[in-house]
């Protein structure tokens, strides 16, 4: 295959290379788009792989032997990861994401990390640098991370019973080790570690309560986040939503909570306490009770798309502007306007009964965007 050819995996979603406009325009740090929202966040997605396959995210179904993964000159080299990422902070991003799939199977990811600790806001300050693991490479991969720069880890864990769990993720891999990650990350000190259960009735809800027992008093905040309709693959059902509000409740039930004054505008969970001091959790409840009226949270695919939604159905082809010798200025002019033109808020539209809205284009996956 000659360079010129797109690999058919690159045109599975829908983009457009964006026009880069005559005036250009040094970015202010303070865009702001149709909702009058401004960008903070920026979600980068290192690989579509992943060595789970989460029914929710990566059914077997469809991301079998013959799924069509982005081959390797498709996605963004570190370098073009770090120079992008230096136009978003320009226009305000002060907080990087690495997700995947699972980031840590992209080789020598500390190398990265490495290389964005160089990045500064547009406030002059270094930026906080995070990541989204399943926690399987964690404890090969955390004194690294943290050497590097990585100033905190997520990570995803659905259940503590060794059985759930390995049919969860369907690779039949063990609890345990995802656990000794997260030791592991604690012990090399990277920073407030945050774990994050996706819950689904009849499958996992079952394990809330002992999920919750397990960290309370351990300084990590565990996340229960409702089962959301992202992507085409999982065949959501409103049913197998387990709202915040039932998850609360069965919570209270053993231990009083109390609510909690959010950190930051744009939070994705709502914070709660334990009343007896064992720490808190968090209910990120983009089903019942949608956060897009704060939403600063821009996504970059591993091939450099821009999406301005999880539910997306077209990109802004980044990379065609970075492989096409446009400057920097270029590139943030663009950005700058595609940030003006936002008037996303998917979850919103959707409604808590969880009607879909849509354009017929295919939705981006999870897998491919990252959470
Ligand atoms: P913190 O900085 O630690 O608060 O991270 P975060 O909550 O911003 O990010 P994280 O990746 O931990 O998000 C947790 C989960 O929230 C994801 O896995 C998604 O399920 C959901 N989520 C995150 N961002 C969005 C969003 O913009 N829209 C929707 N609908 N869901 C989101
Ligand atoms: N609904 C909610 N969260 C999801 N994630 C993946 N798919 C879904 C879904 N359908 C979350 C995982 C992980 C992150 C990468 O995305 O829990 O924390
Ligand atoms: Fe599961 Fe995360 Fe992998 Fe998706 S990316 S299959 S949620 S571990
Ligand atoms: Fe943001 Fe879209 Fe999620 Fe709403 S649905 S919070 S706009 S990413």
């Amino acid at each position: 295959m000659g360079e010129s050819v797109i690999p058919l995996a690159d045109l599975r979603y829908a983009a457009e290379v964006p026009v880069v406009p005559q005036r250009l325009r040094e970015p202010t740090g303070l865009v702001s788009d149709q909702l009058g929202r401004p960008l903070h966040d920026l979600r980068i997605s290192l690989t579509d792989r992943c060595n789970f396959r989460c029914g929710y995210c990566m059914p077997k179904s469809v991301f079998d032997r013959e799924y069509q993964f982005l081959p390797h000159r498709s996605l963004l080299s570190f370098e073009e990861i770090t120079r992008l990422a230096r136009v978003f902070a320009a226009h305000g991003v002060s907080k990087v994401r690495l997700t995947g799939g699972e980031p840590l199977l992209r080789r020598n990811v500390e190398d990265l990390v490495a290389m964005l600790t160089e990045v500064r806001g547009a406030d002059g300050e270094p930026l906080e640098l995070t990541l989204t693991t399943n926690g399987s490479l964690l404890a090969r991969k955390a004194h690294a991370l943290k050497a590097a720069g990585l100033s905190r880890v997520t990570v995803s864990l659905d259940a503590l019973d060794d059985a759930v769990f390995r049919r969860m993720n369907d690779m039949d891999f063990p609890v345990a080790d995802v656990l000794a990650g997260i030791d592991a990350a604690v012990q090399a000190g990277l920073g407030k570690i945050k774990v994050n259960m996706v819950v689904q009735r009849g499958i996992n809800d079952h394990e809330i309560v002992s999920m919750a027992r397990h960290f309370r008093g351990s300084g990590i905040v565990l996340r229960f986040i409702e089962y959301m309709d992202v992507g085409a693959s999982n065949g959501w059902r409103m049913d197998q939503v387990v709202p915040s509000a039932q998850v609360l409740d069965r919570l209270q039930a053993q231990w009083p909570l109390e609510p909690v004054a959010p950190t930051a505008r744009g939070e994705t969970a709502e914070r709660w306490r334990y009343r007896d001091g064992a720490g808190e959790i968090g209910l990120i409840s983009s089903v019942t009770k949608a956060f897009c009226r704060d939403c600063n949270r821009a996504r970059l695919s591993t091939e450099g798309k821009l999406f301005t939604c999880l539910f997306a159905t077209r990109g802004h082809d980044l990379r065609a502007l970075l492989r096409g010798g446009r400057s920097d200025l270029e590139i943030a002019t663009v950005l700058g306007e595609l940030w003006g033109r936002r008037s996303d808020r998917y979850s919103e539209l959707r409604g808590a009964e969880g009607t879909a809205v849509g354009t017929g284009e295919r939705r981006i996956e999870m897998h491919y965007i990252g959470g």
